[in-house]
């Protein structure tokens, strides 16, 4: 009999990545997922299994976080060998506008599913995992920023981040649960929602290579991250419960880049050259230069006449509605501890990942330039 495990969260992100590299690996995977009025779940389709069938090895169940008692439930049913906690209102600037739902789902959401476990006389079968994030270092107090620095949130999202993770920590010592801490860094992909700073640039550069869009509103460029392929990080979820011991791992590459570089790096990456001007809200970044040999292997002869004509324009500028209350200016992680102790290395550099999101995005977007075409009604619906 394989594994049985249980993913909150498997519509986002990561609970798509996490499937289907556990389907693989020959688990049973239970997942919970909202009530949503379309179906949403776009990024699992792939792996979806007509539940009329038997022998299933992706079976989903409705629940929320913030109902203790189906979480408790859906636990109960599924006994699973592991837990990954990944559901969560994970945007930092909505949760400056929704602290309390965030509080709930992020932090007291751990909480029911500790709590479940260990009600439930699991605690010597099941292990969790959960997924904490370097959004705690905030104002950083040490760099690079590994296990042992301090933590210091800078919003209602990392608040309620923290919370999860020492009462993760705790349930481990109090009980003896084998509850261990992810801290990841950010983690991006094709697959990232569309209003992380990493998509809304790649669609973005995208939808202007192909005529679709005319510019992009960012927030603060200057802020900078440590940016990794989602691929990489949830084989790092899975061997933290793989070990011996429960323990709480950083995940990160090492290597950090202002959202300014990122964006050259998209427009580089399809043979467009931009340079930045100016300050602050007055800041703008201008097509400087096309190299038609990349731009037509990337985007397509077609689309080559509309952008040289674009030499010279802005199409990145700056919106305060993007700035946040309190901002994390720079993360960067020393992945030390998860390189020696789980053997785990990244493979995708940031280079790679840009390529993957940008490719997969201009793919995707050549949809919407054909309906544009067609005389469709295109919207921009960047927040
Ligand atoms: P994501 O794409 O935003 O996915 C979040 C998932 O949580 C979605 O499936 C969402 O469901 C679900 N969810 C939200 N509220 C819920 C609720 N009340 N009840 C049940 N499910 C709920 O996030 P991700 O990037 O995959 O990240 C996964 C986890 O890692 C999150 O906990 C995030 O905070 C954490 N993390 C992420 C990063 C990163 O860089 N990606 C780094 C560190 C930590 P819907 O599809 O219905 O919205
Ligand atoms: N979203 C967004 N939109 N961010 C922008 C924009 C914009 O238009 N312009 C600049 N930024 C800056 C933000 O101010 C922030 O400094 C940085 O880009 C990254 O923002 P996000 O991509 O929204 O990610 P995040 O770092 O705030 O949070 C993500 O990573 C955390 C791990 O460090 C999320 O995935 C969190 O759930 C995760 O915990």
């Amino acid at each position: 009999m394989g594994k049985v495990a249980l993913i909150t969260g498997i519509t986002g992100q990561d609970g798509a990545y996490m499937s289907e590299y556990l389907i693989k690996k020959g688990y049973t995977v239970h997942g919970i997922k909202r009530r949503s009025s379309l179906f949403n779940t776009d990024r699992i389709d792939h792996l979806y299994q007509d539940p009329h069938l038997e022998n299933r090895n992706l079976i989903l169940h409705y629940g929320d976080m913030t109902d203790s008692m189906n979480i408790t439930r859906i636990i109960g049913e599924v006994q699973p060998d592991e837990i990954y906690n990944l559901a969560a209102q994970s945007h930092v600037k909505v949760s400056f506008d929704t602290p309390e739902y965030t509080a709930n789902v992020d932090g007291l959401g751990t909480l029911r599913i500790l709590e479940s476990v260990r009600l439930l006389n699991l605690t010597d079968k099941t292990r969790i995992y959960q997924a904490s994030t370097s959004e705690l270092y905030g104002l950083v107090q040490e760099i690079p920023q590994k296990e042992t620095t301090p933590f210091y949130p800078r919003s209602p999202y990392a608040a309620a981040k923290l919370y999860a993770y020492w009462i993760t920590v705790n349930y481990r010592e109090a009980y003896n649960m084998f509850a261990c801490n992810g801290i990841l860094f950010n983690h991006e992909s094709p697959l990232r929602g569309e209003t992380f700073v990493t998509r809304k640039i790649t669609r973005a550069v995208s939808r202007i290579a192909l005529g679709i869009q005319q510019d992009v509103y960012m927030g603060n460029l200057s802020s900078k991250r440590d940016w990794g392929h989602a691929k990489d990080y949830i084989k790092a979820m899975y061997l933290i419960l793989q070990q011996d011991t429960p323990d709480d791992y950083v995940i990160a590459t090492g290597v950090t880049t202002t959202i300014r570089d990122f964006i050259e790096k998209s427009f580089t990456e399809i043979g467009i050259k931009v340079e930045f001007c100016g300050t602050g809200a007055e800041e703008t970044g201008k097509i400087a230069e096309i190299i038609p040999d990349i731009f037509v292997n990337k985007v397509g002869e077609s689309f080559l006449e509309n952008i040289r004509k674009r030499i010279g324009e802005a199409v990145i500028k700056v919106d305060p509605k993007y700035f946040r209350p309190t901002e994390v200016e720079l993360l960067i992680g020393d992945a030390t501890k998860a390189r020696t102790k789980l053997s785990w290395e990244p493979k995708y550099n940031l280079d790679a990942l840009i390529e993957d999101m940008m490719q997969k995005d201009i793919k995707e977007m050549k949809k919407e330039a054909y309906l544009k075409e067609a005389g469709y009604r295109i919207l921009n619906y960047f927040e």
